[in-house]
């Protein structure tokens, strides 16, 4: 089959082939290399692409303005409060409404059925940026990462999430991993794993790429030779607050902190998170967790020390989100 993303929606991977993502990985490279050399092109002039965000955002919101900014596209936020979307206007009606006067589409919100919903019915390319299942724009810029820190190739690079197992980042986690061959561990309590019918899926892409894909309620044995240790938030968007008390039991001995690094083995270990991350108490979040819970002064997912030390890769990980990102739109509209 030929790579053909011209007017492709991104919703979760799980449509998109292993030469997809390679072809939007390269690209990637290529308009990072094309930015940093100042010989990018305005592939996407005279388009519109709205972003529709109801849920916050810093990183994936920017990605999309720079993206689309340096390829001489036009963009409308809209913000969590101000459309008539969900209290006056369903999803399907502002799909058609949207597909009328934008080239392409972001999403970010809590359901999938909606992303899908809105797809369905916008006709145009419509790019999830984030729901309560999936982070796949996420993805692409996470495995970009880990091909600029380790010189392996793709296939033999071993990494390991370890947290909630079940949220959108743990879950694209394991199905980007499964797509490209790559070594998966997610490493959480049973409570948190990844739902029966998700990992059956991705170890059917096992199966096809060569993935190891592994899950285990063991921390040290998730991280052992990872060449990369992942984690996120312990409650994501839009869970209540009364989960953090759960969530605290629960996850405390899947904090990355020097020791579960040091249990890799591996001297060269990089830590990777998505971001936002509740690493130190200069937060709203951070205090209150501090407070609460005093064993967390240092950091709730990571501690301070692993956030501020040479390890953690997550900033060039956001960098490359506007990289990947521009690759999605120049791939789709370009
Ligand atoms: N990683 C990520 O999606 O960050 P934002 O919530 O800031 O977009
Ligand atoms: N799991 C997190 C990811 C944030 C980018 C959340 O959904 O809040």
């Amino acid at each position: 089959m030929p790579v053909n993303l011209r007017n492709r929606s991104l919703l979760s991977l799980v449509h998109h082939s292993e030469r997809d993502l390679h072809f939007l990985l390269d690209l990637s490279r290529d308009l990072k290399r094309a930015k940093y050399a100042g010989t990018g092109s305005r592939r996407l002039e005279g388009r519109n692409i709205a972003l529709v965000f109801e849920k916050t955002s810093t990183r994936t919101r920017c990605a999309f303005e720079v993206a689309a900014h340096d390829e001489g596209a036009h963009v409308t936020y809209i913000d969590p409060v101000s459309s008539q979307i969900g209290h006056k206007e369903s999803m399907k009606d502002t799909a058609r409404v949207l597909g009328r006067m934008y080239d392409a589409i972001e999403y970010r919100g809590a359901s999938q059925d909606v992303v899908e919903e809105l797809a369905e019915f916008a006709g145009v390319p419509v790019f999830n940026g984030l729901t309560d299942e999936f982070h796949p724009t996420q993805m692409l810029a996470d495995v970009l990462t880990m091909t600029e820190h380790c010189a392996k190739p793709l296939q033999e690079i071993a990494f390991a999430f370890v947290g909630d197992g079940r949220n959108n980042v743990a879950n694209s986690l394991l199905l980007v991993g499964a797509k490209l061959g790559m070594d998966v561990r997610i490493g959480a309590p049973r409570a948190l794993w990844p739902s029966e019918d998700h990992v059956a899926m991705c170890r059917d892409f096992a199966a096809g790429s060569g993935a190891r894909l592994t899950v285990t309620d063991d921390p040290v044995e998730a991280v052992r030779d990872a060449d990369f240790v992942h984690t996120d938030v312990w409650v994501s968007m839009g869970e209540p607050i009364e989960t953090w008390a759960e969530r605290v039991a629960l996850l405390l001995p899947f904090q990355v902190n020097k020791e579960l690094l040091a249990a890799t083995g591996n001297p060269r270990v990089r830590f990777m998170h998505c971001l936002p991350a509740v690493h130190d108490t200069r937060t709203v979040v951070g205090a209150r967790i501090a407070e609460q819970y005093p064993e967390l002064a240092n950091g709730v997912e990571v501690t301070d020390d692993v956030f501020e030390s040479e390890a953690n890769i997550a900033f060039d990980q956001a960098e490359n989100r506007m990289h990947t990102i521009k690759a999605v739109l120049v791939a789709a509209l370009g």
